[in-house]
């Protein structure tokens, strides 16, 4: 069973008269531990794609399935409960809040998964740690760079130790040096942990680095390419649609009450839920 499969997805918005068609019928299937890149022309829909993966936008028609799962069978609570906890997201525009230290910018979606504090400053130190910013803990993100908002942006998205990662652009406008790096980290998690990573780029160095390539072109899929590997990641980490509560999980609490990871609201500040 595919870990993602979308079935003639159509996403179109009506602007007036006129009618754009982000996406126009695309068929696609994603394997668990896949590392796949998206590749396409400004406009071609590839940030319209990964939101529809994401489970952040619907298509206005077709399917998309969740470990067999249709999605608009799922509830909010759950969809928002998986968005949460199994995927991450690295988004074109960081959307790191401005109010938020880099620590607690990493720290937010712990806290709106209801992580005990200790338990997530602890997880934040480490994954600044693991991005090298841990001397940019204290900083605002108008105190930092693009490359190392982007960076507080992969750290954040890796939070709550997901199985999806979705990056949109996340080399956008940054060195090459720091290209490499964020590069190699998302590589490290792909092949270490067995995430499935799915980045959106225009750097096609990039796009040749991952195991497959899909080209967008006026939303439709122009090209669907893999490459031969011979370094198969681990073995696939747990369900990525969650049916069951309060399984083996660092994460602890109710679900669904929180505030949404994607619009940061944050109306139900609780350091509640020890262990
Ligand atoms: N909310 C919206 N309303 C109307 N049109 C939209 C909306 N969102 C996206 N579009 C249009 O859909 C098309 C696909 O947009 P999308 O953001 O997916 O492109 P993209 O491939 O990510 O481009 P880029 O490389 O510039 O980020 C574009 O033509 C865009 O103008
Ligand atoms: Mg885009």
């Amino acid at each position: 069973m595919s870990l993602i499969e979308l079935i003639g997805v159509k996403k179109l918005y009506s602007m007036g008269e006129s009618e754009v068609k982000a996406l126009n019928g695309v068929d696609l299937s994603i394997q668990q531990g896949e590392f796949l890149s998206i590749v396409g022309p400004s406009g071609s829909g590839k940030s319209t794609l990964l939101n529809m993966i994401g489970c952040i936008d619907t298509p206005t028609s077709g399917k998309v399935l969740l470990e067999g799962k249709d999605i608009s069978s799922l509830g909010d609570r759950e969809l928002t409960r998986t968005r949460l906890r199994k995927i991450g997201f690295v988004f074109q525009q960081f959307y790191l809040l401005p109010t938020l230290t880099t620590l607690e910018n990493v720290e937010l979606p712990m806290k709106e998964a209801r992580v005990p504090h200790a338990q997530r400053r602890a997880r934040a130190e480490e994954l600044l740690s693991h991005v090298s910013l841990s001397n940019r803990a204290g900083h605002y993100p108008n105190q930092l760079s693009g490359g190392e908002q982007q960076r507080v942006a992969i750290a954040r998205a890796l939070a709550n130790r997901p199985h999806l990662i979705l990056a949109d652009e996340p080399t956008g406008e940054v060195d090459s040096q720091t290209t490499d790096r964020i590069v190699s980290l998302l590589r490290d998690l792909h092949s270490e942990q067995g995430i499935t990573v799915i980045i959106v780029t225009h750097d096609l160095k990039i796009a040749d680095s991952t195991d497959r390539l899909v080209s967008l072109n006026d939303g439709r899929i122009e090209s669907d390419v893999s490459h031969v590997r011979t370094d198969r990641g681990p073995e696939p980490v747990q369900s990525l649609v969650e049916h069951h509560k309060d399984g083996p999980e660092m994460i602890t609490g109710k679900d669904g009450g929180g505030p949404d990871m994607v619009t940061g609201r944050d109306e139900n500040e609780t350091n509640r839920g020890q262990d």
